[in-house]
């Protein structure tokens, strides 16, 4: 018979309950908060994104697909540091779909006071869907640090 030390137990003991405490916290993050790990929507060659495909200058920004439901697509770029389109408008209620990449370095797309937070890649497209139930205006904002310009790097959406 192997002799654990009283101390030894308690250490034990301890072990497996914060692994039941952690693995229960990540099962009600996941499934009662609805928390996502990010996966890609899809691809896109960040060399030709603004010539052809769904980023191009006149497809970038809002399209209003059914009543109260948009889709919005955006492109994040450095130097100058900003978001394309910069400001984007919907009615009370809308459910908007966004499509989000860079055409150069590592961005960030946070809107504030909602729970969409997206890493933005080159040659990657990140996807985030929300209901926007109150007027306002929500900034979205660049959460990952991509150069000098970074703090500059925000837009907003105008809900009324
Ligand atoms: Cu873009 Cu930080």
């Amino acid at each position: 018979m192997i002799h654990i030390h009283a101390y030894e137990k308690i250490w034990m003991a301890l072990t497996v309950v914060m692994l039941v405490v952690f693995t229960t916290l990540i099962g009600v993050a996941a499934f009662a908060n609805g928390f996502q790990v990010p996966v890609p929507y899809g691809r896109v060659d960040p060399n030709t994104i603004k010539t052809t495909g769904s980023f191009t200058d006149a497809n970038l920004g809002l399209h209003e697909l059914a009543p109260g439901k948009f889709e919005a697509y955006l492109l994040a770029q450095a130097s100058p540091w900003r978001y394309y389109p910069g400001e984007l408008s919907v009615p009370v209620g809308s459910t908007v779909t966004f499509y989000v990449t860079s055409s150069d370095v590592q961005h960030g797309f946070r809107i504030q006071d909602t729970n969409i937070n997206l890493q933005i890649l080159p040659g990657q497209i990140s996807k985030a869907t929300y209901t926007f139930t109150k007027a306002g205006s929500f900034n979205y904002l660049c959460g990952e640090y991509c150069g000098v310009g970074h703090q500059g790097m925000f837009g907003k959406i105008v809900v009324k």
